[in-house]
């Protein structure tokens, strides 16, 4: 069966880590998130993590020439060869050409595009309410998806926290950075004919049901 690459986008907080985690049981496929692979260099104290942190604490985004190639290297690895759903990437044009460059080499291209869409509003409620676990970074939301127990993550026990890139100011920066330098994406896959648009205001079980019946679409279409 043909492979399935996926990009999944949207502004920060439309339930992108949350559907991926979903997705990729589904489709046993690698889940590349490049937030939670800047975030684990920050804290390892990589040379990356150090250059990226000053950026990620403002909502800025971390220069392209530092992500792509980060990106490139992780696409290379063995698991990847067969599929993948990429979350928070690409994010700008260039980021978008370069992956188009690397897979076009490798005679790959990718399957959708698919876009979480919620409204600035629900991404401020949203990402003021969320709880991340120390361990693996599982999501919960004060209010919409709360831990059984308090401060405690149900999948493996560790301690919940918030990021400190969901504070108001700085959630406020990340939306204007979304609608400035990713946005243009939309129209970017759109003329290529690869855009998928969901509605992100949903439940995160009919958000993903959407975006399975997308899926299963485009494979009766294409072969995928
Ligand atoms: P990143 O980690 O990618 O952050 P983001 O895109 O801002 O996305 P989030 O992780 O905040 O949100 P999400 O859409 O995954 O939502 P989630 O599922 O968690 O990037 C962080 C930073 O890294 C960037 O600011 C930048 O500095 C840097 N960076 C990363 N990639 C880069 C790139 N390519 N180029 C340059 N810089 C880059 O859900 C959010 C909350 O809502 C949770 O609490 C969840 O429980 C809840 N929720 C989810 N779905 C629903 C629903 N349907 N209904 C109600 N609640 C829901």
């Amino acid at each position: 069966m043909p492979e399935l690459n996926l990009i999944l986008f949207g502004p920060p907080g439309a339930g992108k880590g949350t559907q991926a985690d979903r997705l990729r049981i589904d489709f046993r496929l690698p889940f590349i998130s490049t937030g939670d692979m800047l975030r684990a260099n920050v804290k390892d104290g990589t040379e990356l993590g150090k250059k990226a942190k000053e950026y990620m604490d403002q909502g800025e985004l971390v220069p392209d020439e530092l992500i792509v190639a980060m990106v490139a290297e992780r696409l290379g690895e063995p698991d990847a060869q067969d599929g993948f759903i990429l979350d928070g990437f690409p994010r700008t044009i260039d980021q978008a050409e370069a992956l188009d460059k690397q897979l076009s080499e490798l005679k790959r291209h990718i399957t959708a595009a698919v876009l979480i869409e919620v409204p600035d509003d629900e991404v401020i409620r949203r990402l003021s309410g969320r709880r991340v676990c120390v361990k693996a970074g599982h999501n919960y939301h004060v209010e919409f998806d709360p831990p059984k127990r308090d401060g405690v993550c149900d999948q493996d026990g560790s301690r919940l926290i918030q990021r400190d890139d969901d504070k108001p100011d700085v959630i406020r920066n990340r939306l204007e950075v979304y609608h400035n330098q990713t946005e243009p994406l939309v129209d970017y896959y759109d003329q290529k004919g690869l855009m998928r648009r969901i509605d992100g205001t949903r439940s995160p079980d009919e958000v993903h049901d959407h975006i399975r019946a997308v899926i299963a679409t485009l494979r009766l279409e294409d072969d995928v």
